[in-house]
């Protein structure tokens, strides 16, 4: 491409400013100019220069990565150049994680490898049993999950030694392999259930399946078509570029504490409804318009501004999340073995209607993710507050993956914004005795 600059001529001082430009993969997705090159725009010498302001960070890049690959108006998700579809179809979630967090697809032996020393590290020291009893019985899990992953960082002190990449590939193994453990140990503290040891003879999500769901049984033995069904989920959230909790790993993470603490921050930012917490949200919503015929006044009272339709919309897919149509898919495999969610014909009829109506059309809102995973979640046994649990569970590939990219990246620096100040301007302190 030619001539790759933008020139920028500020009226104020009758100024001319060339500024380059540069690419990712994309031109397409990834023109960018570097937002330190407006600081040279100044009115006067001792000027602080422009700022680009950008509440929500609407158009900012925040960092150059080769992890996943987002084309909002045409519905594409890949992780490392591979398509979602492809990799939900013929791939596991420890193989997806291992993709994510190197880059390549592994060899046999490297999967082995990978996969051996994930299951090596499931079980979780004595303590968190006891950090546990703590909570109370119906604390949310998300919140234990929190604490949790933060009182991991006491535990291994060594974490901190964030710079020598052994230590980071064991607490990375130790993050992925604890996840399920601590959220299954949350789930049974609620229930008042004893807590279940890992089982490595079975599978990433077999195991967590097990440590969630075994009662007197002596071997539990996951039903293989929900055992995949939650590896597939598992593959659809493992990560979504510079989201909202993947923002906070990575702004957490750039002031170098170790990966738990980071990590806890990025579970606290997926918790709210506007992001993870919409799985939970879509639920409750669908529970509270309880069947087909009250959809048309939901959606009324959504359009009056009244509500909002959660499970729809999303930051960047102006199509439909590719894989909320995964999702969709494979709910109907899941229901073959557990019986329909009921809910299904609300969510249907809501979709089909919120996509033949102008409000949500204009507005470019469609399922995204969450739309339908709560169904499934459900049907599968889940209580509806475990849901944003397992998107943590599964993020949490991403979460790393992110947050390493971000330490060997050698033009981050300390995540620190600027603001435009739009406070009193100087004042001299007023006594107590003199205000009024
Ligand atoms: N229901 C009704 N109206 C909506 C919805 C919705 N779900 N989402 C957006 N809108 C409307 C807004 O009111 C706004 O309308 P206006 O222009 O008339 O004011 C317009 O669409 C743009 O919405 P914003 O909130 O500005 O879009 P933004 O990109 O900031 O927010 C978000 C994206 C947070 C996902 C939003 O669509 C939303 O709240 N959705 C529901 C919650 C949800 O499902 N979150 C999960 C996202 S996926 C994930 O994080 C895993």
């Amino acid at each position: 491409m030619g001539n790759d600059t933008l020139t920028i001529i500020d009226n104020r001082t009758g100024k001319r400013y060339e500024i380059p430009i540069f690419y990712g993969t994309y031109p397409r997705y990834g023109a960018a100019i570097r937002a330190a090159d407006l600081r040279q725009i100044r009115v006067a010498e001792d000027d602080f220069g422009l700022l680009s302001y950008d509440p929500g960070f609407l158009n900012t890049a925040s960092c150059k990565s080769a992890i996943t690959f987002i084309d909002g108006e045409r519905g594409i998700l890949r992780y490392r150049g591979y398509p979602i579809e492809e990799l939900a179809e013929q791939s596991t979630y420890l193989e997806t994680a291992y993709l994510i967090l190197h880059g390549e697809l592994p060899t046999r032996a490297q999967l082995d490898s990978w996969v051996q020393n994930i299951l090596a590290h499931t079980l979780v020291h004595e303590n968190l049993k006891r950090l546990m009893e703590g909570f109370h019985y119906d604390a949310h899990p998300m919140g234990v999950l929190i604490g949790a992953v933060g009182a991991l960082s006491t535990l291994y002190p060594d974490a901190k030694e964030i710079f020598d990449p052994e230590v980071r590939q064991r607490h990375i193994w130790r993050l992925i392999a604890q996840m399920p453990t601590l959220a299954a140990l949350a789930y049974r503290h609620s229930r008042g259930l004893p807590y279940v040891l890992p089982d490595r003879e079975l599978s990433y999500t077999g195991n967590f399946l097990a440590m969630l769901f075994k009662t007197t049984e002596r071997h539990y033995t996951p039903h293989p078509v929900l055992e995949r069904a939650l590896d597939v989920l598992f593959i659809l959230h493992a990560d979504h570029e510079q989201n909202c909790s993947a923002n906070a790993v990575r702004s957490i993470g750039s002031s170098h504490p170790d990966p738990y603490s980071a990590i806890a921050g990025g579970i606290a930012a997926l918790y709210g409804p506007l992001h993870g917490g919409a799985n939970e949200a879509v639920l409750r919503m669908l529970t509270r318009i309880g069947s087909k015929d009250k959809v048309p006044a939901f959606i009324a009272d959504v359009k009056a501004g009244k509500t909002r339709l959660m499970g729809f919309g999303h930051r960047v897919y102006k199509h439909y999340d590719p894989r909320a149509r995964i999702i969709k898919r494979l709910a109907y495999e899941v229901f073959g073995v557990t019986g329909t969610n009921p809910l299904l014909d609300v969510a249907l009829e809501l979709e089909r209607i919120a996509l033949e109506d102008d409000y949500f059309l204009s507005r470019q809102l469609f399922p995204n993710v969450d739309f339908y995973s709560g169904i499934i979640y459900q049907a599968m046994g889940f209580p509806v507050d475990m849901f944003p649990v397992l998107f943590a569970v599964a993020r949490t590939a991403g979460w790393l993956a992110q947050w390493e990219e971000m330490l060997l990246d050698g033009e981050q620096r300390i995540a620190r914004p600027r603001q435009v100040y739009t406070g009193a301007d100087l004042r001299p302190y007023v006594p107590l005795a003199q205000r009024g």
